[in-house]
């Protein structure tokens, strides 16, 4: 991750984030509730665009590539990257959609 920040709406939320995350590594995160975790996993592969009030700026590189560069479709970068959350969640699509996905 290179400078990057993330905003919902006027609130600050990811400030100037750098961090390398080394390939084949198990890399654990643990800091206060609320700080940001769940937010930066999903700024990396642009799961967290599905909220409406959501700005991102700054760059997520794998292997080389931006993630969030403008041409980049977005289910292709989901092939190398994916998020499993704590949670079971629907995606942002019908029931038949999140059905049939796999
Ligand atoms: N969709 C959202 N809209 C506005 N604020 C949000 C949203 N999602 C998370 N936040 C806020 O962003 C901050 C970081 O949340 P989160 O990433 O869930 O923290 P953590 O996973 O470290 O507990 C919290 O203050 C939270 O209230
Ligand atoms: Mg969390």
């Amino acid at each position: 991750m290179r400078n990057l920040n993330v905003h919902f709406d006027s609130y600050h939320v990811l400030k100037n984030i750098n961090v390398d995350i080394p390939d084949g590594a198990i890399t654990a995160m643990h800091r206060p509730f609320g700080c940001g975790k769940t937010t930066l996993l999903k700024s990396l592969n642009r799961l967290i665009e599905s909220n409406r009030e959501v700005k991102v700026t700054g760059e997520v590189l794998v292997d080389g590539e931006n993630f969030y560069a403008p041409d980049v479709e977005v289910t292709q970068i989901r092939k190398k990257l994916g998020l499993l959350s704590q949670r079971p969640t629907t995606l942002p699509m019908s029931i038949y959609g999140n059905m049939t996905f796999g």
